[in-house]
């Protein structure tokens, strides 16, 4: 069965941290639920004392949901503390994480202190936090950077003040996985009362080392991991929750179990990158979109005969429907057609074969054809036949000195609309002309032009994605009229909508 090792999510608390992916209440009630489908067991839901919003989230969190404990953070302040317990008043399950820098930086330079005061603020501060809740984590913020001999010190100290869990922050990153693991085998060793807490690992990945050193925590005594969903949270982020989650279930040589629904970890990683706007790199382990894609011929080759060839994880016990298959110019007829098939085209044999040699073509002067692409190639007749809503005409007048103006008529089920709107560009104006034709609250997110060549007399092709009631919707087009492609992949993506 294995060890269990607990999931501290800090997605609310360390992640939210970062410039630009604040959210408000509302979007944190539906990432902690969220959360707790996806089986974490701890949720930090913020820092109270750090702002009136953060407050309200714990509280607005703590009544949402049932069954992680809630966590508030804290500084080794008396205020922060009863602010945090205040904020976790309605959490059924609490917990206060209150701490204090322990290595030299931080005491000397940070903390203008001296070890013994610095002792006595961390065991104040835990005692003071159990007079209102029975559980207490205690962080050793910069243990990664601290004296072993003095952190084990605080950490003996803490736990006999009535610290529940002790957390060993590698604050800055800094530590290799050897240094992480040995850190973690000391306090085991040389801490008298150390079966009395639980150990936390809570690692940053300055130097791209969070997995890593957080699975060398473990394997050295850590029985809890703080984590963030997508890896996010301060500088270069936090250790992945998806990333752990799945080494673990991967290595069950290690004879380690989490609570995680690991189906649950794209959807979780995708309400997180949309409501924080945050993208997730593409080849990102787990949730990137090229995690399970596989480009070169002998792979698809290999992975279309069986897909343990060549993964490690089914994609399926993620949460993601399949493993795709890139198209390159490595690609043979087999795979060629076994895509076009799951595009929803079906082609003769000549025409696949010459199909093929577009394909090759495209392929020798791309580094790999995407399903966009390939729809491209498949002719815009076939591509028609399955657009709901389809661009008739667009008429457009822009230039030095003209207000931008555009005309765009469509025909959606059988009937013809058009419209007429200004905007600041040709391309802005199609689109609220387009906005004004189908009625719907839609906001752009993401619009992207590329030229497949260099030539001015390209394929321009068109991604956009389209949010509509916290879902988003995506939509493509090619065409050599740039304009013309931008809004043929707007009403893509607002045909799906439809
Ligand atoms: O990185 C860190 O040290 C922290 C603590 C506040 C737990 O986030
Ligand atoms: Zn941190």
């Amino acid at each position: 069965m294995g060890e269990r090792i607990y999931i501290f999510d800090t997605t609310l608390r360390d992640g939210e941290q970062v410039p630009g992916c604040q959210l408000n209440t509302i979007e944190k009630i539906e990432v902690a639920r969220q959360l707790e489908k996806l089986g974490v067991d701890i949720i930090e839901a913020g820092f109270p004392i750090s702002s009136p919003g953060d407050f309200n989230s714990v509280v607005e969190i703590s009544k949402a949901v049932e069954n992680p404990v809630i966590c508030a953070l804290t500084r080794a302040v008396h205020k922060d503390i009863e602010v945090a317990a205040d904020a976790l008043k309605f959490a059924k399950r609490k917990r206060i994480h209150t701490g204090i820098g322990v290595s030299e930086y931080h005491i000397k330079h940070k903390l203008l202190s001296t070890h013994e005061k610095i002792m006595n603020r961390a065991i104040e501060s835990v005692k003071y936090a159990r007079t209102f809740v029975d559980d207490v984590e205690f962080y050793a913020e910069d243990a990664g950077r601290a004296d072993n001999e003095f952190l084990a010190r605080v950490i003996e100290a803490v736990i006999k003040a009535g610290a529940t869990v002790v957390n060993i922050p590698d604050t800055t990153g800094y530590c290799l996985p050897g240094q992480y693991g040995e850190k973690i085998a000391y306090l085991v060793n040389n801490v008298p009362n150390i079966d009395k807490a639980i150990i936390s690992t809570h690692c940053h990945n300055d130097l791209g080392m969070a997995t890593a050193n957080t699975l060398s925590g473990v394997i050295n005594g850590a029985r809890q991991v703080e984590v963030t969903v997508n890896g996010i949270g301060e500088r270069a982020g936090n250790t992945s929750l998806e990333e752990v989650v799945m080494a673990i279930k991967c290595h069950q040589d290690l004879d380690f179990v989490t609570g995680i629904d690991s189906q649950q970890i794209m959807k979780s990683s995708k309400l997180v990158s949309t409501l924080m706007r945050m993208p997730v790199q593409p080849n990102k382990a787990i949730v990137g979109r090229n995690a399970f894609a596989h480009s070169s011929g002998i792979h698809q080759d290999g992975v279309l005969k069986n897909r343990l060839n060549y993964e490690i994880i089914d994609p399926a016990e993620v949460g993601v429907k399949e493993s795709s298959i890139v198209l390159t110019a490595r690609s043979g007829r087999a795979a060629l057609k076994h895509r076009l098939q799951i595009l929803g085209y079906a082609f003769e044999a000549r025409e696949l074969d010459e199909l093929y040699e577009k394909f090759l073509t495209l392929a020798d002067m791309k580094k790999d054809v995407s399903d966009e692409d390939l729809e491209a190639l498949a002719g815009s007749e076939k591509v028609k036949g399955k657009r709901p809503i389809e661009l008739i005409s667009l008429q457009v007048v822009c230039g030095k000195s003209t207000i931008p103006t555009a005309t765009v008529q469509i025909s959606f089920k059988g009937d013809t609309f058009t419209e007429t709107a200004s905007g600041n560009g040709p391309i802005d104006a199609s689109f609220s002309a387009v906005k004004n034709l189908v009625k719907r609250r839609v906001r752009l997110e993401e619009f992207l032009i590329q030229a497949i060549t260099r030539g001015s007399d390209d394929l321009g092709k068109v991604h956009v994605q389209v949010e509509h009631k916290g879902s988003i919707y995506y939509g493509f087009s090619a065409h050599t009229d740039i304009i013309t492609a931008s809004v043929e992949a707007f009403l893509d993506a607002l045909g799906k909508i439809a």
